[in-house]
């Protein structure tokens, strides 16, 4: 039977760094399983709001059926709860996940135990390099998958991160404050140097996922 699978991009900006990442891996997971069922959703398109702390989904009575709250969110979250894989590729913003996807995250989360398994990969994309990054990047990461496992307990969770990435347009440094023109030469050359060979870690994540799912 063919896979179900989210991919969600995190970031508003509908075609740079974390939607190309996630491209990428959806590729991947193409090359690997050409018939699975694959929903790209740009999350900022929907009109929703963080967990509410309202505890329906904790009730006995709805044990199982996810979150309780109806917004634009809610079917989606319906979708990723019946999902075998759910990707996310978001930028690291103050090193969490972008605040549009930590809300949908929450409400994903939070109600709970799953009845089957569900493979999740998180793609971080950011500006600074990994020396920075290996250090902060860590303590909300890992918070956020150790939440996943523990609640919702039949998950896998492999995470991609991606560093020096460009947050200003390319070539238009000039009509920003900051960095300045000097400072984004620079980060434009490096990132011209990593940008096609993490484009490839992505699609090689996204065939190795797909194998993962296979496998279930
Ligand atoms: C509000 C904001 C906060 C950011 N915080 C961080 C950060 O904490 N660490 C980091 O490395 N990059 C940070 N960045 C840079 C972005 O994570 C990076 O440019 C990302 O790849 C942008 O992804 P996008 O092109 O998909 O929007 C921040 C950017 C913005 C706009």
């Amino acid at each position: 039977m063919s896979k179900k699978i989210i991919a969600l991009n995190g970031s508003a900006n509908k075609h740079r760094n974390s939607a190309s990442m996630l491209d990428s891996f959806i590729e991947g997971i193409r090359a690997v399983s050409p018939d699975a069922e694959i929903e790209r959703v740009d999350v900022f398109d929907l009109d929703y709001k963080g967990c509410r702390g309202c505890m329906g989904c904790g009730l006995k009575s709805r044990k199982g059926i996810g979150c309780v709250q109806r917004d634009g969110a809610s079917e989606l979250l319906e979708r990723m709860r019946a999902a075998d894989g759910i990707v996310f590729a978001t930028p690291v913003y103050f090193w969490e996940p972008s605040a549009q996807l930590k809300c949908l995250l929450e409400r994903f989360i939070y109600p709970g135990e799953l009845d089957h398994h569900i493979e999740i990969a998180a793609i971080y994309t950011m500006y600074q390099p990994e020396i920075v990054s290996e250090v902060k990047l860590p303590l909300h990461a890992q918070a956020l998958s150790g939440n996943a496992k523990g609640f919702l307990k039949n998950i896998n969770w492999t995470e991609l991160a991606v560093n020096q990435t460009q947050t200003w347009e390319s070539g238009k440094s000039d009509i920003y404050i900051s960095p300045g023109p000097e400072a984004a030469a620079i980060s434009e050359e490096i990132r011209a140097k990593r940008w096609p060979s993490d484009l490839e870690r992505g699609k090689k994540a996204g065939e190795e996922f797909a194998k993962r799912l296979a496998k279930i």
